[in-house]
């Protein structure tokens, strides 16, 4: 899709120092929009500096801060036009085993951040007549995995969240979307991906037989947050390489031909 479909407009990205976030603000910079590359992380930097935007450094889990990057971003930039709520974190363990801080962080990160960036963000953009918002969530938020209680619940809550902003707001002229991704080669993914013969059992689950790439992510979003998009909202998006599609049974087909030769 083409270059200076963003034309001056103006987005915020969170968690956009890696991953998906960076790539979606490249992306939307490549389309001609004016980013603020948001992350907790100081490597946020240089990529905006790479993308001729600007990096406002944000914690998400705390609630000044994300009001801050919102209002900031009004006051500086003059507009809103688009917000990537992008940042998330994960915790590996199951609810007994689970510290209450780390419940509470996963939460604050996943969920409660974009309830205050969305607070802020909302009543200018419908005071301009409009905008677009797309939250990254997850297949997990679709569907629970064994130990990411608190991941699979913020989410899952996550993708209502979406839904309730989409029609509330629909008839101001704002879209609210989310994606669902599945494994994608990030930093996040990393400590699970190296995890001896882990992958060997993971890439069988995904049809397509691989990894998703950032940037096939970043496609999505760009996507949704673009005009292209203009009848979507509420809209909960899963590019997961069929993952997803499959019940989880057994491979009746290869099971049946197996026992028929052998
Ligand atoms: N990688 C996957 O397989 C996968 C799958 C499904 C969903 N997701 C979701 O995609 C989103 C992006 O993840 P990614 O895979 O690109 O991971 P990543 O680790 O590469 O990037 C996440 C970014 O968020 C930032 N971040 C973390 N906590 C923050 C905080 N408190 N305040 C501000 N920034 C913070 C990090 O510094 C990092 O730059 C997340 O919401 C994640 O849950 C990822």
């Amino acid at each position: 899709m083409g270059a200076g479909r963003f034309e001056g407009q103006v987005a915020v990205v969170t968690g956009a120092a890696s991953g998906i976030g960076e790539a979606t603000a490249r992306l939307l910079a490549a389309g001609g929009a004016r980013v603020v590359v948001a992350d907790v992380a100081d490597a946020g930097a240089a990529v905006a500096r790479e993308v001729g935007g600007r990096f406002r450094q944000t914690d998400v889990a705390v609630r000044e801060e994300v009001e801050a990057l919102v209002a900031g971003t009004l006051a500086g930039e003059g507009r809103l036009d688009i917000l990537v709520n992008n940042a998330g974190i994960g915790a590996l363990a199951a609810v007994p085993d689970l510290a209450p801080e780390l419940w509470r962080q996963v939460m604050a990160v996943d969920l409660d951040a974009v309830f205050w960036a969305c607070r802020v963000a909302i009543p200018a953009m419908r005071e301009a007549g409009g905008g677009a918002i797309v939250n990254v969530a997850s297949i997990s938020g679709l569907a629970a995995d064994r130990g990411f209680a608190a991941y699979n619940a913020a989410k899952a809550g996550l993708i209502n969240l979406t839904r309730a902003m989409a029609i509330d707001h629909a008839r101001d002229g704002i879209r609210v979307n989310a994606v669902c991704p599945g494994l994608v080669e990030t930093p996040l993914a990393a400590p699970l991906a190296a995890v001896p013969g882990l992958m060997d059992a993971w890439l069988p689950t995904i049809p397509i037989g691989r990894a998703i790439r950032p940037g096939e992510i970043a496609e999505v979003i760009a996507f949704l947050a673009s005009g292209s998009a203009s009848a979507m909202t509420g809209s909960v998006v899963v590019v997961d390489g069929g993952m997803s599609a499959h019940t989880g049974q057994p491979d009746f087909l290869g099971r049946v031909m197996a026992a028929a030769g052998g």
